[in-house]
């Protein structure tokens, strides 16, 4: 047993010796003794708080904390910081937290490439460590057995999404605007580097293209998650004589899918196909109301959920593996899910 993970169990073992003691000093209230509650210190790195997807996340941790303290007799600290999407704040976020004395650290990294400093830090510390929704590469995800991942699988959304828009083309003619048989989109992608960016764009048009449609790419460009970017992406595009050939948007995300909305109604154009990914409350409200296609549902309640399952298990001394569906010792994948208007009405009693 190598020095950092012997200091990981004496901290762990001490952390399960003091959360013990104080149940105990709990249950010495009723016999007359005053006593804190156990508490629980849980630090939250988000790469920014600027990102509808994200917020939700962070939304529903506070409201699963406040639960599992009524449920559990505890209190759960969550500390929430924003990166601001800069690495090097966020680093010093994490020290500070560290610093802070939190029991265990979920963290939405800046950077995905950063992530060998940072499990290197929190090794040395003891500190569990829970990556969220952006990706570390795999190697660094084996420098320490307590380095986790909670997310999606990217590849997942993508086909999902492309099958979406594989089975529209399919029941409808009238999508293939120029009758030339050949489906003519256009693609907002996520932030450059960004796994599900990279590989939602990927599988999205492999869906189609497996299944022999053919397919030209009009136009693509990043608009890095946001609304307003999508949206003077779109405008740029609409500018071309050419955009009428627009079949179908493509967007990584619901909030540039309805960036594209945007522009085509603020350009007085025909809404085109188009389809997004996450499932936000925006998003469905425009799924119900027929301007957006469809979404495949990203599941931040779920990836709330497992996180703090985890972070209660590696603190109270349980095995992780019996908290949350553990994927090589490293992993917790939550399933994407389609959706359509006709999945909405399914759901309206
Ligand atoms: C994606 C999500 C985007 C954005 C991004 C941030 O999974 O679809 O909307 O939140 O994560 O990392
Ligand atoms: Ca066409």
């Amino acid at each position: 047993m190598n020095r950092t993970i012997k200091s990981f169990c004496s901290r762990w073992r001490r952390r399960a010796a003091a959360l013990v003691c104080a149940a105990l000093a709990a249950l010495a209230v009723g016999c007359g003794g005053a006593s804190e509650p156990p508490v629980l210190r849980v630090g939250v790195a988000l790469y920014t708080q600027d990102d509808t997807f994200i917020s939700t996340i962070a939304q529903e941790l506070e409201r699963m904390a406040r639960q599992e303290e009524q449920a559990r007799g505890m209190r759960i600290n969550l500390s929430v910081v924003d990166g601001r999407s800069n690495q090097t704040t966020q680093l010093d976020q994490i020290d500070s937290l560290i610093g802070r004395g939190c029991d265990a650290l979920c963290v939405n990294i800046v950077d995905r490439t950063a992530a060998a400093v940072l499990i290197d830090k929190a090794r040395e510390a003891g500190v569990p460590l829970i990556f969220f929704n952006r990706q570390p590469v795999a190697e660094d995800m084996l420098r320490w057995e307590h380095a986790y991942y909670v997310g999606a699988k990217a590849e997942e959304s993508g086909v999902l999404q492309g099958q979406l828009v594989l089975e529209a083309w399919q029941a409808d003619p009238g999508l293939d605007r120029n009758g030339d048989g050949v489906l003519q989109y256009v693609m907002l992608e996520g932030e450059p580097g960004h796994q599900d960016a990279m590989l939602r764009t990927e599988y999205a048009v492999k869906a189609l293209t497996d299944a022999g449609v053919a397919v030209e790419k009009l136009a693509s460009d990043t608009a890095n998650w946001k609304r307003g970017q999508a949206m003077a992406k779109a405008q740029q595009w609409l500018e071309d004589p050419g955009a009428a050939a627009i079949e179908v948007v493509f967007a990584n995300n619901d909030d540039m899918a309805l960036g594209a909305i945007d522009a085509f109604e603020q350009a007085g154009e025909p809404l085109p196909l188009v389809v997004g990914v996450d499932a936000t409350a925006p998003a469905l409200e425009a799924v119900e109301t027929g301007k957006l296609y469809g979404t495949v549902r990203n599941d931040g309640a779920g990836i709330a959920r497992a996180m703090l399952d985890l972070a209660l298990a590696l603190t109270d001394g349980s095995d992780p593996a019996g908290a949350v569906d553990l994927v090589d010792g490293h992993y917790v994948w939550l399933p994407y899910r389609a959706i359509t208007a006709r999945d909405l009405a399914r759901q309206t009693p």
